[in-house]
């Protein structure tokens, strides 16, 4: 549920945590004298941000000598220690980041800031420019040098070259134009030595709110990074940016037109505003999945716009070699291989065999130099899975990676990687990070039918253009949650839920148990829903509740009518029948008790959809017998043991 004023647009993207500060020498916020003035904001709002990335840190402070900044990689008391041995002169105006690796591993090279203009610009960054790579090319080309894989070092060194130039070495204007060469997502915050005081920042499709103060003022990418210092806020529109100093605040668009932003008063405390006024991180995490599957899909394609993978340490010729997949996985990440599965092999007419990473080693399993493993961990630190993945190495298997936690150890160990783009998940079950794992497997399923030959890039990109909507749909179903979570509220005493579902449905059914199971300790079972005749039918008796996921009825005919038919049977021996359908499919009705229904889309991509509601019951439920959500008991995120 949330907390009275409910989150607020924009502010619930996860992935970087961003903060910026500029003071007056009197007004320096909170810090008792003696403070070290803005790096001291900078770092307190870090601290409140981590949760948002913990992969490396950083920050930058402006000072009459000019930018002085420092940054580390691994948590951020590496940039603490960091400090404390070298520390900064005394500085009012400032920034800091907080990262969440998308482009380029967890090094101090590619941690933030970046800096340009010979030192004189520092620039931090959350999101994902699209088109770095072409606008590297260029900048290349113009003389540019760049030390890091980021594409934030793109967009400062693109920043510096028009502040040189059309920009009239006018920061505010050069971020303007800057913004309008950059696609994809991101808040950008920069400094520059001209500029003292003066913090210049910009968003699209990535969060950022003002902090007023008095004397001073404030950016963050939510507002946990200024909510000690003060609770008068503005959230910022898509496409503006905004300039403050200690006692302004100017916002525009990327066009120099005046903007004004929508002033708010943050009620939340400061636990509650880290999960964005949710309850709950997972609570949150489960609203962030229209943004983390957007973000998985963004910035895939290269300069041609076929699709890349993140990482490739071997040929596309040795990948086109493969005649077998195997997906190794763990938990609700196998459950994502399951539904990739489906996909891959209709896509590139490769069998693909799914398999418990702990179940793989101890048999005899068939691998050899002509086998993909697919190993999907969101930690990239599961011992299971790293084990298994060692095993396949040594039999010669190439290994590639759907990961989202860049540079961890199982993607450092593959041979080829793709990063999922959910952010850090901090509810120890997984929901975000598994949408984002299934669209990252098809865009590998899509990436191997590409090299392979199998699809035409016109169907490719029709695929894509289906995923792109998904996340609009996605938003659709958690606008209408409302019925779902009264379900929930009026079943907290139910002791056993059956889930059923055919095709990518399976997976989906067995996920929606899992959540229950780890969430609210209540007896939960996913079947195929074909299985049930061949004896779960037995455990169907008067009053039991089953979900049912049933697929698209403007799919494969027989696939739908089979469903049904298997709801009738459940429904004719007692069973209360819950049923997730597709918008328009007015047959089910009649045979459910409850029907929630999600936006049309292609039955391979529906797990997308369907898994929502799943999540939200599960999470509801747990929530309404009290329980803790976030740290479901005997469980860990990252599960280091086999
Ligand atoms: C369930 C859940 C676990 C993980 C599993 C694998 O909600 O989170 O089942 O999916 O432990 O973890 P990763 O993906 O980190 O390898």
């Amino acid at each position: 549920m949330l907390s009275a004023s409910g989150p607020r647009a924009g502010t619930l993207s996860a992935m970087c945590g961003i903060i910026g500060y500029a003071g007056r020498p009197d007004a320096v916020a909170g810090i008792s004298a003696g403070g070290h003035g803005a790096l001291d904001v900078v770092m307190e709002g870090l601290r409140r941000l981590e949760y948002r990335g913990y992969d490396s840190a950083g920050v930058a402070v402006l000072t009459p000598l000019g930018i002085e900044y420092r940054k580390k990689s691994g948590k951020l008391a590496n940039l603490v220690a960091e400090l404390a041995a070298a520390p900064l002169t005394p500085a009012t105006t400032g920034i800091g980041h907080t990262r969440w690796a998308t482009h380029g591993g967890p090094t101090d090279e590619n941690a933030h800031p970046h800096l340009a203009d010979n030192g004189r610009l520092a620039v931090i960054h959350n999101g994902i420019i699209e088109n770095f790579a072409e606008l590297k090319a260029e900048l290349l080309d113009a003389g540019a040098e760049f030390v890091s894989e980021t594409d934030t070092e793109v967009a400062a060194a693109l920043l510096a070259s028009i502040y040189r130039g059309d920009g009239d070495a006018d920061l505010a204007k050069s971020m303007q134009l800057a913004c309008q060469q950059l696609e994809g997502a991101f808040t950008l915050l920069a400094v520059h030595t001209d500029s003292p005081g003066t913090v210049v920042a910009a968003r699209r499709n990535s969060p950022l709110v003002v902090g007023l103060g008095e004397g001073e003022n404030f950016l963050g990418s939510d507002v946990s990074g200024f909510i000690d210092f003060t609770r008068r806020a503005v959230e910022l529109g898509q496409d503006q940016v905004v300039t403050i100093t200690p006692d302004t605040v100017a916002i525009t668009d990327f066009y120099g037109e005046p903007a004004v932003g929508t002033e708010f008063h943050v009620n939340w405390d400061a636990a509650a505003a880290e999960k964005g006024g949710y309850d709950s991180f997972m609570e949150k995490e489960i609203n962030d999945q229209p943004q983390a599957v957007g973000d998985t899909l963004l910035g895939r394609s290269d300069v041609d716009g076929r699709l890349t993978l993140d990482e490739l340490r071997v040929s596309p010729e040795e990948l086109k070699n493969v005649n077998k997949i195997m997906v190794l996985a763990c938990g609700t990440s196998a459950y994502a291989g399951q539904v990739a599965k489906y996909a891959i092999e209709h896509w590139c007419r490769l069998p693909v065999e799914v398999e418990l990473s702990h179940e793989f080693r101890y048999r005899d399993p068939i691998v050899d130099s002509n086998t993909l493993v697919v190993a999907i961990s969101q930690s990239g630190e599961t011992m299971d899975t790293l084990m298994a993945v060692r095993y396949a190495k040594e039999q010669g298997a190439k290994i590639l990676a759907i990961c989202n936690t860049n540079g961890s150890t199982i993607p450092r160990e593959s041979d080829a990687v793709l990063y999922t783009h959910a952010g850090p998940e901090i509810a120890v079950a997984s929901t975000k990070a598994f949408l984002a794992q299934i669209t990252a497997a098809y865009l590998l399923g899509l990436y191997l039918a590409q090299i392979r030959g199998n699809k035409f890039q016109g169907e490719i990109k029709d695929i894509l253009a289906d995923l792109a909507k998904v996340p609009d749909k996605i938003q659709q179903v958690l606008d209408n949650s409302g019925q779902i979570k009264e379900l929930a509220q009026l079943m907290k005493d139910t002791r056993s839920v059956l889930f059923l579902g055919r095709h990518v449905g399976f997976p989906v059914a067995m996920e929606g148990a899992l959540k229950l199971k780890e969430l609210a300790y209540i007896h939960a079972e996913g079947f195929a829903a074909g299985e049930l005749k061949h004896g779960p039918i037995a455990l169907i008796e008067e009053g039991q509740p089953v979900f049912v996921v049933v697929p698209s009825p403007r799919g494969r005919d027989s696939l739908h009518a089979k469903v049904v038919s298997n709801i009738q049977e459940i429904r004719a021996r007692g069973a209360k029948t819950i049923v997730i359908a597709e918008e328009g499919d007015d047959a089910v009705k009649a045979y459910a008790e409850h029907v929630f229904y999600v936006p049309e889309t292609p039955t391979l991509l529906a797990p997308l959809l369907t898994t929502v509601p799943l999540q939200i019951f599960a999470c509801e439920l747990a929530s309404a017998k009290g329980f803790d959500v976030d740290q479901p008991r005997n469980l860990a995120k990252s599960v280091t043991v086999e």
